[in-house]
């Protein structure tokens, strides 16, 4: 973060500049997936992708191949995806149910479980001494919150709870809505795109500059209901680069009401939220945050284009994005439910995600073309030199009393910088550290 001179003026020396290379070079790249990925919990998937022992998906955990695996016990394995013979990946299918993954170079065979079973002529070749268990797949560490399954390969990282610290506050109003737990009933889908996986970082965790400009259409179109007029939101932060952003309609009145949410399900909510977490999240008609370094979410309450006998509902979709190179990002979406709601109002809540925040949807196309422009001017080698990304927007944000009480340090500003600044600082932390 430097002063430049721009134009006819000087950016001052207190500018929250950001280096182009952050967002294009190779070396950054590397080192951000040994100095964060490596040393974070990362979301794998959902335990209703993996249900049934055998079943099983295929992720990244940054740039590592994992096979997320049921095994036949009934626990939930991540698998480092790559034999521990020579190194060949392992399991090529994106998804599947199998006892056995045999690899296809020399026939070696694991167990669902990551144990070796199965060696081609081991005991004639490599002699009785040879020892399977030393060539097991290599394992992480799993840990499950409502349903999302996260991972880490770092023996000495902190538990997921504490990880995860004071943003369990909020992730809860939303996977603690039913008894019956979460459900992904869609499952995911991956894509790719063009962009660093921390603009989409950045801007899901407390962007609301752009909405009303890059995502006017959608505006003008009424996707966004009452959304669309005035409203006031927070930013809110917490240990370890943690965001969100909420939102709701200017004055609303308080009241503990769930919109989207099926009405007879409103007391079961009610009761299993603390009352804090009840007011936040019946007040707050739009969050969106980040879990550091790359999970996402969105909320909303479905705001319309029903179809004749549609339900109201409410969307919640999970976003993992992580980063093939610094300038190609995989994506995966999920919709996660309350696991007993019914299909008609799944249905609904999924066709609010595809129709808002799916990949070729109104809000994420605007902006993935945008994430990708971004990366045009920094190619150019002047451009590369004096262009840097500014986030100064609203630098005199002040600690602020919303609608709800709830942990973090809370600032009141629905349109400001205040997070990405938040979300820099911290990664530039985790770099300066992981060196
Ligand atoms: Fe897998 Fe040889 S590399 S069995
Ligand atoms: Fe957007």
């Amino acid at each position: 973060m430097t002063a430049a001179s721009t134009g006819t003026g000087t950016v001052p020396d207190t500018s929250f500049m950001v280096d182009r290379a952050y967002f294009t070079d190779r070396d950054v790249w590397r080192r951000e997936l040994d100095g964060i990925f490596k040393r974070s919990w990362l979301l794998v998937a959902h335990e209703s992708e993996v249900p049934s022992p055998g079943d099983y998906v295929t992720r990244r955990m940054g740039t590592d191949e994992v096979i997320v695996s049921r095994s036949e016990g009934g626990e939930i394995k991540v698998l480092l995806n790559a034999c521990t013979h020579r190194g060949t990946l392992l399991c090529k299918a994106d998804t599947g149910n199998t006892a056995h993954f045999r690899c296809g170079y020399h026939g070696w065979t694991f167990a669902n479980d990551g144990s070796l079973r199965g060696v081609p002529r081991g005991r004639e070749l490599y002699g009785p001494g040879f020892d399977k268990g030393a060539f097991a797949l290599r394992g992480a560490r799993v840990a499950t919150f409502y349903g999302l399954i996260f991972a880490t390969f770092d023996q000495e990282l902190c538990s997921l709870a504490e990880y995860l610290g004071d943003m369990r506050f909020y992730l809860e109003c939303m996977l603690n809505v039913s008894g019956a737990g979460t459900a992904a009933p869609y499952g995911s889908y991956r894509f790719t795109h063009l962009g660093n996986w921390k603009l989409e970082a950045d801007n899901l965790a407390g962007d609301g500059y752009h909405l009303r400009h890059a995502h006017r259409a959608g505006f003008d179109m009424g996707i966004m209901g009452a959304q669309a007029g005035a409203v006031e939101g927070v930013c809110v932060q917490f240990e370890r680069g943690h965001a969100l952003r909420a939102q709701r309609a200017a004055g609303s009145e308080p009241g503990l009401r769930f919109p989207g949410y099926p009405q007879e399900r409103w007391p079961e909510i009610a009761e299993r939220l603390s009352p804090d977490q009840a007011r936040m999240f019946s007040d707050s008609s739009v969050v969106h945050g980040l879990v550091f370094p790359n999970m996402a979410w969105v909320h909303t309450p479905r705001a319309g284009g029903f179809d004749p006998g549609e339900p109201e509902a409410a969307m919640f979709q999970l976003r993992l994005f992580n980063p093939i190179g610094p300038e190609e990002t995989e994506e995966t979406n999920w919709l996660v439910t309350p696991a007993d709601y019914d299909d008609a109002w799944k249905a609904s809540a999924f066709k609010t995600m595809q129709r808002q925040h799916g990949a070729t949807s109104f809000f994420e196309s605007d902006d993935l073309e945008n994430f990708r422009r971004m990366l045009q001017p920094a190619g150019g080698r002047v451009g590369r030199e004096l262009l840097k990304s500014n986030f100064d927007l609203a630098t005199g944000s002040e600690p602020f009393k919303p609608w709800f009480s709830g942990p973090g340090r809370i600032v009141g500003s629905d349109v400001s910088e205040v997070n990405q600044r938040w979300f820099y600082r911290t990664y530039l932390a985790w770099m300066e550290a992981g060196k």
